[in-house]
């Protein structure tokens, strides 16, 4: 597979980002270059030589999602323009890869399946449904179903390093259960699709290892970094008291990763990965 035959599209994100480091000749934009919400520069863009479009571009603000502006802007990109997508990737005979969330459920499975059926309890879960459905208008295409991802830019890992560091021993919520995705991950799965020519369809992807709370990988996070404080534990729902334009989260985010295995994917466990990604911090 040659880089300059790949498109990135939402390439300053944090899977963006991510996948410019591993095809380096790939071509790419951002929203400034290429709005995907745009039908006609989609349409119009110059796709010439294109094989694999992937789309890494995403309204991932959750409780955005939730105001009368996000609402419109999340089925705008998440929903809308993967539809734009489709038809671009089908007008050159390209293959479309595209990424779903965990947030397409409302979590009471304690493991989700490919299978599963959708039932979304936020505004970005739907618009991620539609979405869903969308990439699927694509005669070729994968979709990655995924969750909890960390990558370069803001995230949860860094946001309680540097909590500690500071001295600040945190609150963290305890009943959402699920598995830590990095970027590194998400970007080898998808290369061992496309090299090995795999089936289309729908893969989830997350990094292997036990399924924890966001309360458990913070200890975890200050057990590597040698991070002396403690971590308290709390409910969703206490988290949340009072607060207003909260989204719902769905508490069971374990992706079942039989389908992918059974491709022939080595998945890497997430605590194995979080070393790596301290150690480079
Ligand atoms: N983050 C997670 O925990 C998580 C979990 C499960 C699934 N996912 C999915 O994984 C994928 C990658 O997520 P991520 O964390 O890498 O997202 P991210 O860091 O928020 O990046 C998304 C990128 O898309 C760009 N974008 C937004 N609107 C656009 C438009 N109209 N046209 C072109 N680009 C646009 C954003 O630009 P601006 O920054 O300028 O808006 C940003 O660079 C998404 O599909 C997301 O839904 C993420």
């Amino acid at each position: 597979m040659q880089d300059s035959k790949i498109f990135i599209v939402g390439a300053n994100g944090q899977l963006g980002t991510a996948l410019r480091k591993k095809y380096p000749k790939a071509k790419h934009a951002d929203i400034d270059e290429l709005d995907i919400t745009n039908k006609k520069s989609v349409q119009n863009y110059s796709w010439q030589g294109i094989e694999y479009i992937i789309n890494a571009a995403a309204y991932t603000d959750v409780d955005g999602a939730e105001t009368a502006q996000g609402r419109v802007l999340a089925y705008q990109v998440n929903a809308t323009a993967v539809a734009y997508l489709s038809e671009a990737a089908n007008s050159i005979g390209a293959v479309l890869v595209h990424v779903s969330t965990d947030y397409v459920f409302d979590g009471t499975q304690k493991n989700h399946t490919e299978e599963e059926s959708l039932s979304p309890i936020s505004v970005y879960g739907a618009s991620k449904v539609a979405g869903d459905i969308a990439c699927s208008l694509a005669k070729k295409h994968y979709i990655i179903r995924t969750s909890w991802v960390i990558g370069e830019g803001k995230n949860f890992v860094r946001t309680m390093l540097e909590l500690g560091q500071k001295g600040i021993s945190p609150t963290v919520v305890s009943d959402q259960i699920g598995r830590l995705t990095f970027t590194s991950e998400l970007v080898k799965a998808i290369d061992f699709l496309l090299t090995k020519n795999k089936d289309y369809g729908l893969y989830n992807l997350t990094n292997s290892g036990p399924s924890v709370s966001w309360a458990d990988i913070t200890r975890e996070i200050y057990n590597i970094a040698n991070v002396n404080q403690k971590v308290a534990n709390i409910s969703t729902q206490k988290y949340y008291q009072g607060k207003t334009g909260i989204a719902p989260r769905p508490l069971s985010s374990t992706l079942n990763l039989d389908k992918i295995h059974s491709a022939g994917f080595k998945s890497i466990d997430w605590r194995h990965e979080l070393k790596n990604y301290l150690n480079k911090e």
